[in-house]
């Protein structure tokens, strides 16, 4: 497999000017990088300008939702980096996606050299304010054609990326009790990041929206009790001093940013527990004051601390504002090794050259 830059997307990138206002998502670099599977082979790693593509109006992706995606971030503040952080277990999880969706998997290489050149070639346009970053939208998608459902043997991978500020126009996230409608459940796709599960959360975003909220928080399918995580990014809370964060099971998307800041937490002496945690035992701790924090972790997210929860009928169950809490301590800390202020794990803070 081969990287071509074609000049048109050299060009692209000669003749682009980034917006002064950036948002999450909105801007978009322009270039993107483009790579086909068809014949069982992996052809040339192509950078295109950006812009629209063609598919068949019967492509599998477009009826039965055969696509995976990722998000990770290049970071470039105060002018040292680009920097990409953990981005090999980007592409470990992109593959695990791929297994569960019965999709072809994509070669390291090819997915390294596209997250790279993609922002080698934008690293001009990336913002260099602490907390914002060049936001990679790694994907992949089904493209044979044909209404019978099976599996594809031909795919799209693509990635795109977008100059981008918080996620969040606020500085917490409020956030709504799902008690009806569900994410996912045992042996189902829920692990997977695929599109699918983010269509599926979207009525509960309005009902959310509706009522003036940010977040769904899902509970699992089975008695409706267990947290299990946000509808783009994993729950944290603080009980009794200790970090509290549901564990890991097939209904829950494994997060590259809940797993580091575990790993954080632990070596600054926080306790971790991993283990099911039941919204009313959450509420409870709220209310007794024992839980003094809750936050959403996620790469678009980063660490953003949850203002308070909140029940379809009005009931509100408010976390306290506080000095010096651990969600900033775990934010400054992560920040500070993504941007590359201070030194990471091994490994963890990859440089793009
Ligand atoms: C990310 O945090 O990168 C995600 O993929 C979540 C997405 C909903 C913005």
């Amino acid at each position: 497999v081969s990287l071509i830059v074609t000049e048109e997307a050299k060009a692209a990138i000669k003749n682009f000017e980034l917006p002064s206002e950036l948002g999450f998502g909105q801007v978009l670099s322009p270039i993107m990088a483009v790579c086909d599977f068809k014949n069982g082979e992996w052809q040339n790693l192509e950078i295109l300008p950006y812009g629209p593509i063609s598919i068949d109006p019967i492509c599998q992706v477009l009826h039965y939702a055969q696509e995976i995606f990722e998000g990770m971030k290049a970071y470039k503040v105060d002018n040292k980096g680009p920097f990409l952080f953990r981005p090999e277990q980007n592409w470990i999880r992109f593959n695990k996606s791929a297994e569960r969706m019965a999709m072809a998997k994509v070669p390291q290489e090819i997915f390294m050299d596209a997250v790279m050149e993609v922002t080698r070639m934008s690293k001009d346009l990336i913002p260099s304010n602490s907390g914002e970053s060049l936001y990679l939208r790694p994907f992949m998608f089904a493209t044979d054609s044909g209404l019978g459902v099976k599996t594809s043997k031909s795919y799209k991978f693509m990635v795109v990326a977008s100059p981008s500020g918080s996620y969040f126009s606020k500085d917490s996230v409020s956030v709504l009790i799902e008690r009806e409608l569900i994410r996912a459940c045992p042996g189902g796709i829920g692990a997977a990041k695929t599109g699918g599960n983010y269509a599926g959360s979207l009525a509960s975003a309005q009902k959310v929206n509706k009522l003036g909220y940010m977040q769904t928080m899902w509970l699992d399918a089975i008695n409706h009790e267990n947290i299990e995580e946000l509808s783009g990014m994993n729950f944290f809370s603080v009980i009794n001093g200790k970090l509290v964060t549901p564990k890991i099971t097939d209904t829950i998307l494994d997060g590259i940013t809940r797993r580091s800041i575990i790993q954080l937490a632990k070596s600054l002496e926080i306790e971790v527990v991993e283990e099911s945690l039941s919204i009313t035992k959450l509420i409870d701790k709220i209310k007794s004051g024992e839980c003094s924090e809750c936050f959403a972790s996620g790469t678009a997210a980063i660490i953003t601390p949850i203002g308070f929860l909140a029940e379809e009928n009005g009931t509100k169950y408010e976390l306290p504002t506080i000095d010096n809490s651990i969600a900033t301590k775990l934010r400054q800390t992560l920040l500070s090794i993504q941007e590359g202020r201070i030194d990471g794990p091994e490994g963890w803070v990859v440089t793009v050259k």
